[in-house]
């Protein structure tokens, strides 16, 4: 489906005519997609006032102003995670690629079960969040956004910097090279459960250099070893381990089996990590320039000097959202794939497009193109002639396991020969650009993506980056993609591409434009009517977080909940999330009320009404003040300011619902003032975008 956009299902229905929507509607939608706060007086009377110039002025401040940027700023990340794909990839299966089997994330049996306290969580969290995190701060640093396609700088921890020079290190996993291991570093782990300072750990002149310790983690829920031995604790014994597959386990909170056999002396379990909160939490630029032969790799365990660095040299190209650890695991590829898929995920984000079959344009090289595709009239010539020369980007430089080992022949698991091709680069034909770059980089891909226009009105031709975006954006506040043929989207577009690609004009021009605020009809609602769609999970859980001032209320990012969290987040778990699939053009964002979402919201609203309602610590509701607390929930829940022509009859309702529940049977001021809580939580303009 070239250009994207609408799908009517092939719905013959006329839809509903066009009403436009008050002031007050509009400002409740956007405040609460962008900030997830509820209107005040104020912020309806500016748009009652002054329309979508109005409103552009209230954007500005919630991007900006230093109460509400923070806001905006977790709204974006949470969208920037989804849309450039860095998230839902299952750690301990999909690295085993990068991260090699029976080290990195590959914990064997017992799995995470054998993992120490949560740093090995939080280091997850740190591979969604790193490339989310750039894009924030490109818009931050008021950069142009399209630098999200060549950055070469990044956002990272302490241990997204560890990470990325694990993913270089030698493949010295237990079985590599056909069961004879290669030893590339020796260390040992002294069992005893006494702690040795890192700082002895590194220096060779310690009598402790690189042994480790076995400290007990402070999670209790850890795994001991069940009825099995582990040995920790046992004085005097002193464990060799080699290689950097197992010795990076150590560092996240998990020591191997040793021997590594199928019955060792001590089987594998939990540790205190090497990481500490702060190496997950200490976000800086870090710049990745290529790796001379001369340059040596800082040690992935030599945290100390891995907290200060600004700057990685790796042998790895790693550039924009295409080839961070994260896209690389989700969208893994194999002997058959051959980058393929990551070419065409890539093209999906960056463009919201990829191949059609009856694509005319004949690239200008095709170096790269299997034989098996390449008969020239054949259905898979169409698609293949430009899918392979480009995926040679990717594949010049990564190995099928996006690691640098080019293996040079099969071995006994399996694995198939890919020796390091002889050339780098690929061609990239794709719509408008045809351009041969073998012997260039995968850095020059980025650009090549910008260079790629929109042209189905030829007057007016816009970057498919321009476009992609604007149409991303369209569903993540619709719940629906707008037309992309529609004047105003186009218009949106084109102003985002004008201003040099700034994300703020982006947000401003589209949440002030009809097509999200509905003031007047536009050829999306022509065509599809307007939409009113559920709060999804991400939307519905930030509001109730920042409006009532509980930091990350449904626990969603939690390391390691407690069984209180776990039932809430069990519990949010089932309202339907912001997704991406897989060759989609559209994000996946579920609009419809279903029975599921019913079910869900109404039971979350009546878990976080005991978090809320009479608490013994911070309060937000205290059924001893019943109007007062019923006034506040009518505005700050249901987005009811005083000015609304609704408000009163929202107070009225919550007033009889808290009355008729606390004399009904077992009724007590607590409970009522719970159940009325529930009850504005649940209220349509709660639980809905749009009303
Ligand atoms: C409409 C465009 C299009 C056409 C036509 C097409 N392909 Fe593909 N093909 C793709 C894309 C895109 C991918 C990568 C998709 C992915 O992996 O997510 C792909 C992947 C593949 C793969 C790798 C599969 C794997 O993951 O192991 C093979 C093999 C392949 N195609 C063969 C063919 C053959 C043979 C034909 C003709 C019968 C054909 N394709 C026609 C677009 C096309």
């Amino acid at each position: 489906m070239p250009g994207g956009g609408l799908d009517t299902g092939g719905s013959t229905a006329a839809p509903a005519p066009f009403e436009a929507t008050a002031a007050s509607v509009a400002v409740r939608k956007v405040k609460n997609l962008l900030v997830g706060l509820p209107p005040t007086n104020d912020d309806v009377a500016a748009v009652t006032t002054s329309g979508a110039a109005g409103l552009q002025q209230l954007i500005s401040t919630w991007m900006s102003d230093p109460t509400f940027q923070p806001l905006f700023r977790d709204k974006m990340v949470g969208f920037f995670r989804n849309a450039f794909q860095q998230t839902g990839f299952i750690p301990t299966e999909d690295f085993k690629h990068q991260l090699l089997e029976n080290g990195g994330f590959d914990f064997g049996p017992f799995g995470t079960g054998a993992v120490g306290d949560d740093a090995y969580y939080r280091i997850i969290q740190n591979i969604q969040d790193s490339f989310a995190m750039t894009a924030w701060q490109l818009v931050a640093e008021n950069r142009p956004f399209s630098e999200v396609l060549t950055t070469q700088r990044y956002r990272m921890t302490t241990a997204m910097k560890a990470l990325y020079l694990q993913v270089e290190m030698p493949n010295d996993q237990p079985y590599a090279s056909f069961g004879g291991k290669v030893s590339t570093v020796a260390w040992k782990v002294d069992m005893s459960g006494n702690a040795i300072p890192l700082a002895d750990t590194l220096n060779p002149s310690s009598p402790n250099y690189l042994v480790f310790d076995d400290q007990a983690p402070a999670t209790a829920s850890g795994f001991k070893g069940g009825g099995f031995t582990t040995c920790q604790g046992t004085a005097g014994l002193v464990n060799d381990y080699s290689g950097y597959a197992d010795l990076w386990q150590r560092l996240v909170g998990f020591t191997q089996r040793h021997p590594f056999a199928a019955q060792p002396d001590c089987w594998e379990h939990a540790s205190k990590p090497y990481f500490t909160l702060d190496d997950t939490q200490d976000w800086t630029w870090v710049t990745i320039s290529p790796k001379s032969s001369s340059d040596t790799y800082p040690q992935p365990y030599d945290l100390p000097t891995l907290r200060g660095l600004t700057e990685l040299k790796l042998a790895l190209p790693r550039v924009g959202f295409f080839s961070t650890p994260a896209f690389l695991a989700l969208w893994n590829t194999n002997d058959s794939n051959q980058h393929r898929v990551t070419a065409n995920q890539t093209l999906l984000v960056a463009l919201g497009e990829s191949f059609t079959g009856d694509s005319v344009i004949v690239p200008v090289s095709t170096t790269g193109l299997d034989a098996n595709h390449s008969v020239d009239g054949t259905e898979c010539f169409g698609c293949h002639k430009s899918l392979d020369p480009m995926r040679s980007f990717w594949a010049g430089q990564l190995d099928y396991n996006d690691r640098n080992d080019f293996p040079q022949r099969g071995n006994f698991m399996g694995g198939a020969a890919n020796p390091r091709p002889a050339k780098t680069g690929g061609v990239f034909a794709f719509a408008d650009v045809n351009v041969d770059k073998t012997g260039g980089t995968l850095a020059d891909l980025g650009n090549l993506l910008l260079g790629v226009h929109d042209l189905s009105d030829p007057s007016q031709p816009i970057t498919r980056f321009a476009m992609g975006f604007t149409q991303k954006l369209c569903a993540f506040a619709n719940s629906t993609p707008c037309l992309e043929s529609d004047p105003e989207f186009r218009r949106v577009a084109l102003a985002f591409e004008k201003s040099n690609f700034s994300f703020p004009v982006l947000i401003k021009e589209l949440f002030s434009s009809p097509l999200v605020t509905g003031a007047s009809s536009t050829a999306t609602f022509e065509q599809g009517g307007m939409s009113v769609s559920i709060a999804r999970r991400d939307q519905f859980c930030q509001a109730l977080s920042n409006r009532l001032m509980r930091t990350d209320i449904c626990s969603i990012s939690v390391p390691l909940p407690t069984a209180a969290q776990k039932t809430t987040l069990g519990i949010a778990n089932n309202i339907p999330a912001d997704a991406f699939g897989r060759g989609s053009e559209n994000l996946v964002t579920p609009a419809d009320p279903t029975l599921f979402f019913r079910a869900a919201s109404e039971m979350l609203c009546e878990d976080i009404a005991i978090k809320v309602v009479d608490a013994a610590t911070n309060t937000v509701y205290s059924s001893a003040d019943v109007s007062n607390s019923i006034s506040d929930m009518v505005q700050r829940i249901m987005g009811y300011p005083l000015s609304d022509p609704h408000y009163a009859q929202a107070v009225q309702i919550l007033t009889d619902h808290y009355t008729a529940a606390k004399s009904a049977a077992g009724g007590t001021a607590t409970k009522a003032m719970q159940s009325t809580f529930a009850a504005a939580c649940q209220s349509p303009t709660s639980l809905s975008f749009g009303l």
